[in-house]
């Protein structure tokens, strides 16, 4: 039997994000440039992340990958744009010299396993946390630092928003070539510490029209998206980042809700239109809206991405009782347990009339779950090698 040879490798771990600012529409599709900055949350990886490991040897054959246990292909053009960037920047910073004594070859093949820890039936966005897992694994294994949002950018918009933690905008940029294209932090994780997220994970479907595809349509057809970019999200984008440097939940909230809103407008004003609210989209936005004028301000906030699962912002004070609010909304036959799931949810008893002006119309079943998260930090390096997902042959374990 051939001796093994010795194998380089590296394991690290990346967030979801979550656009207040949506990103929606390109100016240039190969190199990944938006029409209009954005700006997004960053969420725990306690509850939502994907971990990747990326090996190199001299004896493998051929570039490899495995998603979630099973090989794929690694044609991709964005996957080849990620891989080709890593191994540029690491010649680059190598100058083209052979006497730096590292032990990796860049010519050598490598494997990458990668996997989720929230099902990918759930439809949550992991195009985003996949390529910023990506960049930072195979960027740790050829050793190369610093800017690395603009590789990311190249897998998948909104990946570039992944690679830093709490709240980060995606800067448009103004150059051709996308040098300036890059995500930048605009306050920590720990800036605003009672921030919380829910997820509403809703049954069923899957969503029609690819975001990659569907914004097209929307650059070359729709004027309101036209206008979205050149007016109003520079606007809002300063108004943003006020109420977040403020902790003004009720700015922030405000501005959450209505610019997933007009996101959607445009789908609506694209030709032919694409729809990614449905009926359940609706009703969880008219009971935000109850709750809140119940309240007499803005306690809950919701925004959707190109699919129906909703995104609810919250201040931990008002987590306990939106959730028995949603409980109530949407009751499950199945084990109660189940239905919350992520940081622990308190108890909380709902006043008659809350029920009586919030809760008007039960639909059983349509939440299957909520997961309870908040901001959280980036990309992190995974130390401990018995987390590897390939093994030391260099195969999925
Ligand atoms: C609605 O980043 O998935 O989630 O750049 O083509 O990969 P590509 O698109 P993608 O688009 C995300 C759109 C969005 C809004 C957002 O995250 O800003």
């Amino acid at each position: 039997m051939a001796e093994q040879r010795p194998i380089s490798i590296v394991t690290c771990t990346a967030p979801v994000n979550i656009a207040v600012i949506k990103y929606w529409g390109k100016r240039d599709n190969d190199l990944i440039l938006p029409i209009n900055s954005s700006l997004s949350v960053t969420l725990h990886q306690d509850q939502l992340k994907t971990t990747t490991t990326a090996a190199t040897s001299r004896d493998f054959t051929k570039d490899r990958l495995w998603l979630n246990g099973e090989e794929v292909d690694v044609g991709h053009p964005r996957l080849q744009a990620c891989l080709q960037e890593v191994r540029r920047l690491a010649r680059k910073r190598r100058g083209g010299s052979s006497e730096d004594g590292s032990p990796l070859n860049l010519s050598y093949k490598v494997h990458v396993a990668t996997q989720n820890n929230f099902p990918t039936a759930a439809g949550l966005a992991s195009s985003a946390a996949g390529y910023a897992c990506l960049v930072s694994t195979l960027a740790r294994l050829y050793g190369v630092e610093g800017e690395l949002s603009e590789v990311a950018r190249r897998g998948s918009g909104s990946a570039c928003r992944s690679m830093l933690g709490g709240f980060v905008e995606w800067r448009r940029g103004q150059r051709p070539d996308g040098k300036d294209s890059l995500a930048q932090q605009v306050a920590p994780e720990t800036h605003w510490p009672e921030l919380r997220v829910l997820v509403l994970v809703v049954s069923g479907e899957k969503k029609q029209v690819a975001s990659t595809v569907g914004m097209q349509t929307s650059v070359d057809t729709s004027p309101l998206l036209k206008h979205r970019a050149e007016v109003v999200v520079p606007e809002r984008l300063e108004l943003m980042m006020r109420h977040i440097r403020e902790r003004d939940f009720e700015g922030f909230g405000q501005l959450t809700m209505k610019d997933s809103n007009q996101f959607h407008a445009t789908c609506l004003d694209t030709f032919p239109p694409i729809f990614y609210l449905n009926d359940l989209s609706r009703h969880i936005i008219a009971l935000v809206h109850r709750f809140n004028a119940h309240h007499g301000s803005t306690k809950v906030a919701y925004t959707f991405d190109a699919g129906p699962n909703a995104v609810i912002f919250t201040l931990a004070d008002t987590v306990a009782e939106f959730v028995e609010v949603v409980r109530h909304s949407f009751p499950t036959a199945t084990n109660g347990d189940q239905f919350v799931r992520g940081l622990p949810v308190g108890s909380a008893v709902l006043p008659e009339e809350l029920l009586a002006a919030v809760v008007t119309e039960p639909v059983p079943g349509a939440v299957r779950y909520i997961l309870h998260t908040k901001p959280g930090p980036g990309p992190q390096f995974v130390d401990d090698p018995s987390q590897h997902l390939l093994g030391a042959d260099g195969l999925p374990r």
